[in-house]
Formats: structure tokens, C-alpha cells, sequence
């Protein structure tokens, strides 16, 4: 028999979390109702600025309340002292003493995440050599470039041995070599925890992604395997160009095997991702029977999950 998973098979387990924000009496929904089903390995939480990402973690990890539905991290409350101590937060801005030195802020996050003098000292030490900042342990983080406070922030994160790490954007406001850097040692980190990981952009996290969750206007509108989404959408992206492409579009967007269509600023050519491919070569048939209209091309081009993932929120 199939036993169906309940909330404690999940690192992240969400019904109907809702966020509403009352901005001068004004009631705002920033999440609406989002369910999430998150299994072990590296978890993209996608969205462009404004999705709510971080209004969705911060009620993951207790730091804002939960206006409606519910939410578990590995089967307890999210908010409470056990969900908290399973997991490691990276937040958008991560606060950092900056008179503090690199040394002393992590042995500082080590106590505060539960762990003696002792016990602290020596993981702080662990994690400077990890991180490749032994040579700047007594500088303080105020001198610290951004990529090398990212790399404070995340060993900080990550000192109490958390069953879960989740990041807000932790690769945004870095350079090309402090991004990979970080990239490197999330992948890392991941053979040994679960990772949820918010990004308003796909590519740079794609590689490390085992999954993910797409979140437009506080709605998830799409969740699942990259491998799932790459054989879905990558076969069932068409270009098609034609005499008359505008009208054209307009019977294509309101069909409902059609995911998107869309008019290409730069080729001119209809783009259409559609969700049943052998349904949309039919329909391309029929348009044909029209003697007025004549087909230029019909070509399956390679999108990438970018330019795909830029279709899907817009
Ligand atoms: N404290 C707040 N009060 C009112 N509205 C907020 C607050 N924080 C965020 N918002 C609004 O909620 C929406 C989602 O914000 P946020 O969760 O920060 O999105 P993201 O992290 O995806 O960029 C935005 O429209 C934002 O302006
Ligand atoms: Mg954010």
C-alpha cells in the first residue's frame, strides 16, 4: 500500500501560509494560501522582487507571524524553539557587528545558537578554515569586502550544526567571483543539510538546484523537480512566425493547452510554450486552412530555463 507523506516527511511542509500586511488600514495579501512540499537536497525558491520570498522565510524561520494556514520545518511548528534550532538563516541583509572580528562574531553566533564557550571557540576555528578566512580571523568585518562578509555571515548561519539552511538571496549584491564562491560552499554545505535557497534569478542557482518553486504576486505557480521542468517546458517551447502574427496570438493565448504566448521583441516571432505539444501542431493545422494566413517558420527552439522562467512571471 502507498502511504501518503504527511508534514513530517518534510524539511518544509506549508498549508495555505498566508501573509497580510495592514499598511495604514489598508490590508495587503503579500503570500496568498501557498502550500509547499519540501524534500531533502537544495530547493530554489524563485520569484521576481516583490514575490514575497522573504516574507514567505521569515515566517518559516519565526521571525514574522503567520496571518493564516500553517507551516513545519521537519514536522514542528515553524516559530517554535524546535523548529528554530533545526534551522540555519541567512537573511536578506544579515546583520553583522561590524566592530566585532571575524572570530569573534562566529564564537558570538555559536553561543547564541546554543553551544558552551568551549564548543564555540572550536567551531568557529573549523569554520574560518572552511571558509578560507584563517589569514583574516582578528580583522575586523567592517574592513571585510562584501563576498568575505557573505562568507562570515553564511559559517555564522551555519555553526549550530542546523538540519536546514535557508538562504534569502545570499548570492544578490556579490561580484562574479564572491557569487561562485558562495555557490561553491552552498553545494558543498548541502551534502550535509538541506537547503532552501531564494533568488529572483534562475540561472545563477540552477546548477545546484535539485528543485524548485516559482512564486509570482505571493502565488506559487509552479513547483517541482528541475528535471521534470526541464522535459516539460524545454520540448514545448515552439517559434512561430507568420503574415499575421497578432491575430494569430490571440487565438493561441486563449487556449488552455497554451501556457504562454508571446510576440519576441527581437525576432518579431511568436514564442509559445504550450503544455500539450501535439494539441498546438493540430491547432497550427487548422490556422492553416485559412487561405489568407501563410506560415514563415515552425521551429522548436532551445530556451533556456531563464528565458522560460522570465515567460512564467510575466
Ligand atoms: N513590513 C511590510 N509591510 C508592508 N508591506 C510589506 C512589508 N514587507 C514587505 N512588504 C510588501 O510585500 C511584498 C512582498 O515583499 P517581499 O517578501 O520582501 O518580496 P521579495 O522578497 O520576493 O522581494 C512587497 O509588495 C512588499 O512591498
Ligand atoms: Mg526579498
Amino acid at each position: 500500500m502507498i502511504q501518503e507523506r504527511s508534514f513530517q516527511d518534510y524539511e518544509i511542509w506549508s498549508h495555505d501560509l498566508t501573509k497580510i500586511y495592514e499598511k495604514r488600514n489598508k490590508a495587503f495579501e503579500a503570500v496568498s494560501k501557498i502550500n509547499l512540499n519540501i524534500k531533502p537536497g537544495i530547493h530554489g525558491f524563485l520569484g521576481p522582487n516583490g514575490a514575497g520570498k522573504t516574507t514567505t522565510l521569515n515566517m518559516l524561520v519565526g521571525a514574522l507571524s503567520i496571518t493564516k494556514g500553517e507551516a513545519k520545518i521537519r514536522g514542528k511548528d515553524a516559530g517554535s524553539i524546535e523548529a528554530r534550532r533545526l534551522i540555519g538563516y541567512l537573511p536578506q541583509d544579515p546583520i553583522l557587528y561590524k566592530r566585532k572580528t571575524a572570530e569573534q562574531y562566529l564564537v558570538y553566533m555559536g553561543r547564541l545558537g546554543g553551544l558552551n564557550k568551549h564548543d564555540a571557540r572550536e567551531k568557529a576555528q573549523e569554520l574560518l578554515h572552511y571558509f578560507n578566512l584563517l589569514n583574516e580571523r582578528n580583522k575586523k568585518l567592517k574592513k571585510f569586502s562584501g563576498g568575505m562578509k557573505q562568507k562570515v555571515a553564511l559559517a555564522g548561519a551555519i555553526i549550530h550544526n542546523p538540519k536546514l539552511l535557508i538562504l534569502d538571496e545570499p548570492t544578490t549584491n556579490l561580484d562574479p567571483v564572491g557569487r561562485s564562491a558562495i555557490i561553491e560552499k552552498i553545494k558543498k554545505l548541502s551534502k550535509t543539510m538541506s537547503v532552501f535557497i531564494s533568488s529572483h534569478i534562475l540561472s545563477e542557482i540552477e546548477e545546484i538546484c535539485d528543485s524548485i518553486t516559482i512564486l509570482d504576486q505571493g502565488k506559487i505557480i509552479l513547483t517541482d523537480s528541475l528535471a521534470n521542468i526541464k522535459k516539460m517546458y524545454i520540448g514545448n517551447v515552439f517559434v512561430l512566425h507568420t503574415n499575421m502574427n497578432s491575430t494569430i496570438i490571440e487565438k493561441l493565448k486563449v487556449k488552455d493547452f497554451i501556457l504562454n504566448a508571446w510576440m519576441d521583441d527581437v525576432s518579431g516571432k511568436i514564442h509559445i510554450i504550450a503544455k500539450d505539444s501535439e494539441r498546438l501542431q493540430e491547432l497550427i493545422k487548422e490556422i492553416l486552412l485559412d487561405p489568407k494566413v501563410k506560415i514563415f517558420t515552425f521551429d522548436q527552439p532551445e530556451l533556456s530555463l531563464q528565458q522560460i522562467f522570465m515567460r512564467l512571471i510575466s
